[in-house]
């Protein structure tokens, strides 16, 4: 049974989390707070992991030290399967959605948390994604990148998370289409209050999205910055520069 969340206290709480590959550290010790329908940003370059860092929150890498709390509960010991039924979603880094699989089925897998209800769930996901809808049939790997983009999103909305952990959303996508991802982005989080925990490089992105940036750098979490101030490349430039 997982504790009831008090009012005010943070949907995920992460304190002094170590994480990293075999002996290798990545992550040296990251504190950070995310409130129930919160959008925070992390900024950081190439390789000062922001993938380490989601991963080891949904557990597909373990802490070395640290923890990590979700909905009141400490979970850092919890597998990644028991996150995800906690309520934790994640669209990865290059989206890893089915390519031999339709549109459709795709949009099935992410309904394995939640079968009971999934021609309805699906139905109601695919309002927020109409684009989709007339790819229901076309397998995943025939749309393009920010399609795919679309659908790892929606498939992961699917398993009706509380919280999404996005990597990159916009790696190699094109620009029309990372407007779309924004606007289905806001959507959630005025219409369902959904809380979004981003990483990104994308400074437009993740200056029109998030209500706090903070900065990633070289595994800890250095400072944080107002979104506006995220949209100054000089000054962003300075804060995750590479020294
Ligand atoms: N499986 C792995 N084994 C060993 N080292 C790894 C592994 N995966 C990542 N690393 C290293 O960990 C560091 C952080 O990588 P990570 O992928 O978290 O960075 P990132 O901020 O997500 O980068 P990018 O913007 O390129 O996605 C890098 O130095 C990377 O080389
Ligand atoms: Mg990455």
């Amino acid at each position: 049974m997982s504790a009831a969340l008090s009012d005010g206290a943070p949907l995920l709480s992460v304190e002094g989390l170590h994480a990293g590959y075999g002996r290798i550290p990545i992550l040296g010790g990251v504190s950070l707070s995310v409130t129930a329908g919160d959008f925070v940003g992390i900024l950081g370059h190439n390789g000062m992991g922001k993938t380490t860092l989601l991963r080891a929150l949904m557990g597909y890498l373990p802490a070395t030290a640290g923890t990590v709390s979700f909905a009141g509960r400490d979970i850092t010991t919890v597998s990644s399967t028991a996150r995800a039924k906690l309520g934790m979603g994640f669209v990865p880094q290059g989206r890893e959605i089915f390519p031999g699989l339709s549109v459709f089925e795709n949009l099935r897998m992410g309904c394995l948390l939640n079968k009971a209800n999934e021609q309805a769930t699906i139905a109601e996901i695919l309002t927020i994604f109409p684009r989709l809808k007339a790819y229901l049939d076309r397998p995943g790997g025939a749309l393009s990148g920010g399609e795919q983009q679309l659908l790892a999103l929606a498939r992961c909305l699917c398993g009706a998370p509380k919280i999404l952990l996005l990597d990159e959303p916009t790696e190699g996508i094109q620009p029309s289409i990372i407007e779309e991802i924004i606007e289905v982005l806001q959507a959630i989080g005025r219409e369902r209050g959904l809380t979004v925990l981003l990483v990104e490089q994308n400074l437009n992105f993740i200056a029109s999205l998030s209500k706090r940036v903070l900065i990633l750098k070289k595994g800890v979490i250095t400072q944080e910055v107002a979104p506006e101030v995220a949209r100054d490349r000089t000054m962003i430039d300075e804060f995750v520069g590479m020294d």
